[in-house]
């Protein structure tokens, strides 16, 4: 038996990719699932496969469809406009989906008196000086999106402490996997179009902190389970850089393509991209017994096998 056994949750941004796999492992737990989605970048796939769920095709920022949902006990909020050069592009739309978004959740959150678990993100760092960063270095977001996210978070602090919510907000690192876009994605896909080369959108030596979303699932289960962490913050990284060109690398070489493929970069970084991320996991790792199992080597050689690349 476990905090989430029987509890009525809802997921936003449950027919997205994190929110999929999030989804997919919470039906295990309950029958009042309710996935709610605009479906602006998520998939009706991801809906349909996890059957157990009910789904409500809704905007956020719609709060009278949204309050009109049965009284929720959880609410894991991830639905969000997570593309940083758009949030450049559309500081506005950015800021109305991830801030004034994550303040419609809340509400919703407080009418309920409803748990809330929150998506953020290594943008609110920015560029930090510190690495492996811990959570305690602050916020420097150095995009529309990470500011976004941070007005996010400072609305969960104000609601947890003013209206008393019981609200966790955890930082993603980059999140890998099946259904997965971004950047390895991408590169699969450049390579099955054209094994004779590979052209990196930027430097190549931008540096990311790669997390499996399976052991992301993992941590978002334990908060969901734990009544510790009320107010905590956490990142939620593999505890481990790598460049993109590394990244490169590695998938030439599981593809055996390293005589083959010719890599370019681009050269010119686009605004609002950071030059690394490399998370300090250890809270999470002791305060939530927590510890990421997947590596991206093993991960990419899986993808690679199931996605039959040709090498
Ligand atoms: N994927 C990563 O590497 C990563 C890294 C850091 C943080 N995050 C955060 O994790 C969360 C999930 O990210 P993801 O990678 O699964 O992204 P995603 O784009 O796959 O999922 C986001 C979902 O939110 C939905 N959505 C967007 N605006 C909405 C709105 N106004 N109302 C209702 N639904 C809306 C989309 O349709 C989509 O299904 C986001 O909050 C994101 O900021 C992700």
């Amino acid at each position: 038996m476990t905090e989430l056994d029987n509890k009525k949750i809802m997921v936003t941004g449950g027919a997205g990719f994190i929110g999929y796999h999030l989804s997919k492992t919470l039906s295990n737990f309950t029958d009042t699932l309710t996935i709610y989605d605009n479906l602006s970048t998520g998939k009706i796939e991801n809906v349909t496969d996890v059957p157990k769920a009910k789904f409500i095709k809704g905007d956020i920022l719609d709060t009278e469809t949204l309050y009109a949902q049965e009284k929720m006990d959880v609410i894991y909020h991830l639905a969000a406009q997570v593309v940083v050069p758009y949030s450049m592009e559309n500081p506005m739309d950015d800021f109305n989906t991830n801030a004034k978004g994550t303040l419609c959740v809340l509400e919703k959150a407080r009418k309920d008196d409803a748990k809330v678990i929150f998506a953020s993100s290594a943008a609110v760092y920015g560029n930090p000086p510190t690495f492996p960063t811990p959570e305690s270095y602050g916020f420097h977001p150095f995009s529309c999106y990470g500011l976004s996210k941070v007005i996010g978070e400072q609305y969960c602090q104000m609601y947890r402490e003013q209206y008393g919510l019981n609200i966790t907000i955890t930082r993603f690192a980059n999140v890998y996997g099946p259904r997965c876009h971004g950047v390895i994605h991408d590169f699969l896909n450049k390579i099955a179009n054209n094994p004779d080369k590979l052209e990196i959108i930027g430097t190549g030596q931008q540096c990311r902190d790669f997390i499996h979303v399976s052991d992301v699932v993992d941590a978002l289960i334990k908060i969901g389970t734990m009544t510790t962490v009320n107010g905590k913050v956490y990142n939620i990284g593999f505890g481990k850089t790598t460049s993109i060109l590394e990244l490169s690398n590695m998938i030439l070489a599981i593809l055996n393509l390293q005589n083959r493929t010719s890599v370019t970069t681009t050269n010119i970084s686009w605004p609002g991209d950071v030059t690394k991320i490399w998370f300090d996991i250890t809270n999470a790792k002791k305060e939530l017994n927590w510890q990421p199992k997947v590596t991206l080597e093993d991960n990419i050689k899986e993808i690679v096998t199931e996605r039959k690349i040709i090498t």
